[in-house]
């Protein structure tokens, strides 16, 4: 397929993520299917990206009649035939576990068009494992956005043991037509680039509140006001999703080892399902509209 062909594309999961992509892809132009396991999940994502370009257009980094336009290309769905018909492109954005991604794909592969094109935005899993539970091993490989995807420019394009050039290119094609600028990562170790080096920035920091050597707020101010990072560590996990990070974290640990141990910080925040700005309170409160307050 060359990126000419490419119409629609389906994104299976209207969570934090997914419906960031599905947002990015219309306003690409592409026509985009957006599909949850069900109408509040699906509506829900429908209704961020409403309210995210509604954001946008405030702001002047697009038109009102851009956003309108862009909110006409979603169409969303539950069923999950109806959401892979046509698509060119079908981008994956469920939950960061194996075997659900596996369980999608089994199903995925039932019922997408023959010549369409897989894509994983998972964060650290395998590309070449999960490719090879589908029948199109070598039009398979990762795509992996950044949080929020419509303000973050980079795209990780990752290659399974099995992808094709031609899948590579079309994929940082699609990428690039996105506004986006890729990067090649040409082996699926975990965590690939970004989160190999990110994650652990969360995680050491994590470490330092746990030991009682500094508040979170002084972790905080040195990343955001001294490392130049956007975000100290502590808001970039609240960014991100506390779960998504473990996830990832637990991820690593398993196959890289203990450098990679997540702290029980983390963990704990899990546990209380304070995941960050996604349920109103992570390391921060976000319900007052405060957010973090950082010396
Ligand atoms: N759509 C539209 N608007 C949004 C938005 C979205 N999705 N998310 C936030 N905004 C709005 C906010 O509501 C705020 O509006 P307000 O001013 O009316 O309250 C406004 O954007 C803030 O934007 P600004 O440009 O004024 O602020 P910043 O300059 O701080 O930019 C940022 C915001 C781009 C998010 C910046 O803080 C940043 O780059 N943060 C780092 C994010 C990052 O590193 N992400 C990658 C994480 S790693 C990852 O995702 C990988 C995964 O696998 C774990």
């Amino acid at each position: 397929m060359q990126l000419e062909d490419v119409q629609r594309v389906a994104v299976l999961g209207a969570g934090n993520m997914g419906h960031g992509i599905a947002e990015v892809a219309a306003l690409a132009g592409y026509d985009v299917s957006l599909r949850d396991i069900n109408d509040e999940l699906v509506q829900n994502g429908y209704d961020q990206i409403e309210w995210s370009l509604g954001k946008l257009a405030e702001k002047d980094r697009i038109g009102d009649d851009e956003a309108d336009a862009a909110l006409d290309r979603v169409d969303a769905f539950v069923d999950l035939e109806d959401a892979l018909d046509g698509a060119d492109v079908v981008v994956e954005v469920v939950p960061e576990k194996m075997a659900i991604k596996k369980d999608v794909y089994d199903e995925v592969v039932e019922h997408a068009p023959d010549e369409a094109v897989f894509v994983t935005n998972t964060s650290s899993l395998s590309i070449t494992e999960l490719s090879e539970v589908t029948d199109r091993p070598e039009r398979f490989c990762g795509m992996h956005f950044f949080n929020p995807p419509v303000r973050m420019d980079l795209v990780e394009v990752i290659s399974g043991k099995h992808t094709s050039d031609e899948t590579l290119d079309l994929i940082e094609g699609l990428a690039e037509s996105m506004g986006k600028t890729p990067v090649r990562v040409r082996k699926d170790s975990p965590g690939f680039i970004v989160n190999r080096i990110l994650v652990p920035l969360m995680n050491e920091a994590a470490w330092i509140v746990e030991s009682g050597d500094a508040t979170m707020e002084a972790v905080d101010s040195t990343t955001k006001f001294g490392m130049g990072l956007p975000m100290g560590s502590f808001e970039l996990a609240d960014q991100v999703g506390i779960d998504v990070g473990y996830h990832v974290l637990e991820y690593m640990y398993e196959v890289l080892g203990d450098a990679y141990r997540p702290c029980p910080l983390l963990g704990e925040k899990v546990e209380a399902e304070d995941l960050g700005k996604k349920t109103g309170t992570g390391f921060y409160d976000y319900e007052d509209g405060d957010g973090a307050q950082i010396p």
